[in-house]
């Protein structure tokens, strides 16, 4: 049996192919396990998500510049960053299904059904050993904890496994016709890689002073075994992220300002704070000196939507390693406490890393709402409506002329012509009023201006605003304006 939010979830999924948001890959063929597609709203909606992390970033701090970095890198990069031996996870495969699974995610999807069937207490028990033998790389007692709990596979529904190995998630490719070894290239797995290499590049064109940062928005691509959850997880999915390069000594301030700074961004959009929480991790990669995820209330719990990582100066100091060049800065400041300049040093790094297709879900699934209205007369009546923040909706303002004809298009069309270089504007003169509010509340639109007969008399139009359902009598010269004031 499905639970309420198991349903709000299938509606959500729903609702964004409906309405042109996203879409399965080549669902012609039957799609491809997950891989999407974004429709004409989603790429609106997706575009300003990004555009509003890259303002944030590159427009609104006079430190930090941005780059776009190619996705095939040199082979060498990967076995630097350590991605080559280590970007992998522990899978096991089911002998009778021949599927393979991600152990933590085999274990999570069990202890979810436990969870929904009451038993939280088993379930806190399996998941915090599953996370101390993780920990401890001890595969032969996960695999036994797999089997005592009789976890069998979705497929089969048989507990026939094999035995746990790690698989390297980077998806590999070949340069060229030749097909040796050596031309073996990567699609990139994580951005930030490319900002790394640039480093000095950046610095010197751009005449950067320490502390500064480089930001980044681009595809990424893993080799997802068990990919879940819509765009939660995906195989292909674009990454945002900002490295930070900071003087030695100063990366536990910059850690936390970072960590405030990046969950206001959030708020920013006016979602609700108790819809956010942080998860500061207690087992830290090798490099890693302190790491958080900020994690979001999802219709399928709180889950990670961006990490911030204290990444020391280990990438910089691994790619000065195999490339034999100096990745150093020299600071001309003075250092207070000897009284000489900083002078040459590899900078430590703080990273913040946010998915934009995980933003994208966060938003949707934060704005989808199946309402009941009850009118004036006492009956009631239904609307699917997405409280987009306004400045990111994907339409700013529907503009809708109450008939065909009597000139009020004319009108309408003018309204648009001028409102159109300013912000996106969808303009509709087909069906009843009623129809088209309902229409424009499905993809978010924050405004709709009704042109009738009035407007013809005394230049004034009715505004309706999405969240209240409000409708104002406004003049028609005032539209462009109160539009832009509320999504500035
Ligand atoms: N450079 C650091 C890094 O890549 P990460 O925690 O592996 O760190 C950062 O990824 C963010 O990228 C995550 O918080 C998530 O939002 C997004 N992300 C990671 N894997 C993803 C996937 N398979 N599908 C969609 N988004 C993903």
């Amino acid at each position: 049996m499905s639970t309420p939010e198991q349903n709000n979830f299938q509606a959500i999924i729903s609702h964004a192919k409906e309405y042109g948001f996203v879409f399965p890959s080549s669902e012609i063929y039957d799609g491809l396990s997950a891989v999407y597609d974004y429709g004409p709203y989603g790429s609106e909606l997706k575009k300003n998500i990004k555009d509003y992390w890259w303002k944030s970033m590159t427009q609104l701090h006079e430190n930090i510049v941005g780059i776009d970095a190619a996705i095939f890198m040199h082979p060498t990069t990967w076995k630097a960053s350590g991605h080559v031996d280590n970007f992998s996870d522990p899978m096991i495969d089911n002998k009778d299904s021949q599927k393979r699974y991600r152990v933590d995610h085999l274990i999570e999807g069990f202890a979810e059904t436990l969870t929904a069937k009451g038993e939280t207490e088993k379930a806190e028990s399996i998941l915090s050993q599953m996370d101390t033998l993780l920990a401890a790389e001890d595969y032969a007692s996960l695999k036994k904890l797999i089997e005592e709990n009789k976890i069998s596979c979705p497929i089969s529904g048989t507990c026939n496994w094999t035995d746990i190995r790690q698989f390297n998630l980077m998806f590999d490719t070949k340069l060229g016709s030749v097909t040796d070894e050596a031309d073996t290239i990567y699609l990139r797995p994580e951005t930030a890689q490319g900002i790394f290499v640039n480093f000095l590049n950046v610095q010197k064109t751009a005449r950067m002073k320490i502390p500064f940062g480089i930001a980044q928005t681009g595809k990424a691509f893993r080799n997802e075994i068990v990919a879940r959850q819509f765009i939660f997880r995906m195989r292909e999915f674009e990454q945002m992220e900002m490295q930070f390069f900071v003087r030695p000594g100063t990366e536990g301030e910059w850690y936390q300002y970072w960590k405030e700074a990046r969950l206001q961004w959030h708020l920013s959009l006016g979602i609700d704070a108790k819809k956010y929480r942080y998860h500061d991790h207690v087992k830290l990669a090798h490099y890693a000196k302190e790491a958080c995820d900020i994690e979001f209330e999802f219709p399928f719990g709180f889950k990670e939507v961006e990490g911030i990582h204290s990444r020391s100066d280990f990438d910089l100091t691994q790619h000065q390693l195999f490339s034999k060049k100096k990745m150093q800065y020299f600071d001309a400041d003075v250092d207070a406490s000897t009284g000489k300049p900083y002078g040459n040093y590899v900078p430590y790094v703080v990273e913040t890393s946010i998915g934009l297709d995980r933003m994208f879900l966060l938003i949707l699934s934060n704005a989808y709402h199946e309402e009941t209205i009850t009118k004036e007369d006492g009956t009631t009546d239904s609307r699917t409506v997405l409280h987009i923040p306004a400045k990111i909706a994907p339409n700013k303002l529907a503009i809708l002329p109450l008939t065909k004809k009597d000139g009020l298009p004319e009108i309408a069309r003018a309204l648009t012509d001028e409102c159109k270089p300013f912000f996106k504007c969808f303009y509709e003169e087909k069906d009843a009023i009623g129809k088209r509010y309902r229409r424009q509340d499905a993809i978010g639109t924050p405004f709709c201006v009704t042109i009738d007969h009035q407007s013809k008399e005394d230049n004034s139009v009715t505004i309706r605003y999405r969240d209240s359902m409000l409708q104002e009598r406004v003049p028609l010269n005032k539209i462009k304006e109160i539009v832009l004031k509320e999504i500035s």
